[in-house]
């Protein structure tokens, strides 16, 4: 089932005007929310989000926000999924193709997906990341849903053979195709500032205040390319997939080749948060 524009229907019966200006100028954002036990997690952070990529393309969110959360949580209910992720996307609406904002309503809509529990990421393979450069946009902290780099680095990874792109601009790093970039050096936890070129990730910001909490030195600054190649630890972070460690980088060992404490720890304390969250 989908909300679209205030009705639900089945997801094979919505339909979006060719004139919609997400689908003619990527003229829109996009959250994803994950889903455990049948609770849609860290929701408010989403939402908070969600009012600053709307505000960061000059359109005021069109559905109050206690009516969305309501809406949102009604129809995760209505699916009786209990681990899966809600896709929401809102677009300036459907109007005669013209570059200047029109005054016509806009389009919301979300929909929910069954996605499997995460398994334990200390049991899972590494990662393999493959670089790419970063000539995206310097409004990445907006959820556009204009992805069309991050398609094509991905696209650039899979074909080298790797499992997801890391975004490099003249050997700095940034984040990844669709997912945030942690590494672990001298003891530190490092991890790129949010801003022109890296996405406010939600499991990201969670990660920092469980790590700074544990008391784990953390610092916000960006990293080179030859820091990460000689760091003890390398992991991302994503709704979707937590947290996940990575093995290589442009095919060339990282880490220990295992797992790290670091990860392991912080991700332990995600899950605990999970559980109390949605329990
Ligand atoms: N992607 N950076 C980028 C470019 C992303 O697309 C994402 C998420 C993240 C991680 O943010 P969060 O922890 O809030 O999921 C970082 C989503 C999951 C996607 O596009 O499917």
């Amino acid at each position: 089932m989908i909300w679209l524009n205030g009705k639900v229907l089945p997801l094979r019966k919505a339909r979006i005007g060719v004139e919609d200006r997400g689908f003619q100028f990527a003229d829109g954002v996009y959250e994803v929310v994950r889903i455990y036990n049948g609770r849609l997690f860290a929701l408010d952070r989403h939402l908070d989000r969600l009012e600053r990529s709307c505000a960061g393309i000059t359109l005021p969110l069109p559905v109050a926000r206690d009516r969305l959360a309501g809406q949102m949580e009604h129809l995760v209910a209505r699916s009786r999924v209990r681990d899966g992720m809600l896709y929401l996307q809102i677009t300036r609406g459907e109007a005669r193709r013209n570059h200047v904002f029109p005054k016509t309503a806009a389009t919301v809509l979300f929909y929910v997906r069954q996605v499997p529990p995460m398994e334990d990421p200390a049991k899972s393979r590494g990662l393999r990341l493959h670089a790419v450069r970063d000539d995206r946009w310097n409004r990445c902290w907006i959820k556009s849903i204009a992805l069309l780099p991050n398609v094509l680095a991905k696209n650039e990874a899979v074909a080298a053979g790797a499992d997801e792109a890391v975004f490099v601009n003249e050997g700095w790093v940034s984040e990844c195709s669709s997912s945030n970039i942690f590494i672990v050096a001298g003891g530190m936890l490092i991890t790129p500032p949010v801003g022109p070129k890296v996405l406010p990730g939600i499991t990201r910001g969670l990660l920092l205040e469980l790590a700074r909490r544990k008391g784990v030195a953390v610092v916000e600054r960006p990293f080179s390319e030859a820091e990460a190649l000689a760091a003890e630890e390398v992991f991302i972070t994503s709704t979707t997939r937590e947290a996940a460690w990575v093995s290589h980088w442009n095919g060339r060992q990282v880490g220990a080749g295992r797992c790290g404490p670091v990860m392991r720890e912080l991700h332990a304390a995600l899950v605990e948060r999970i559980s109390a969250e949605t329990a």
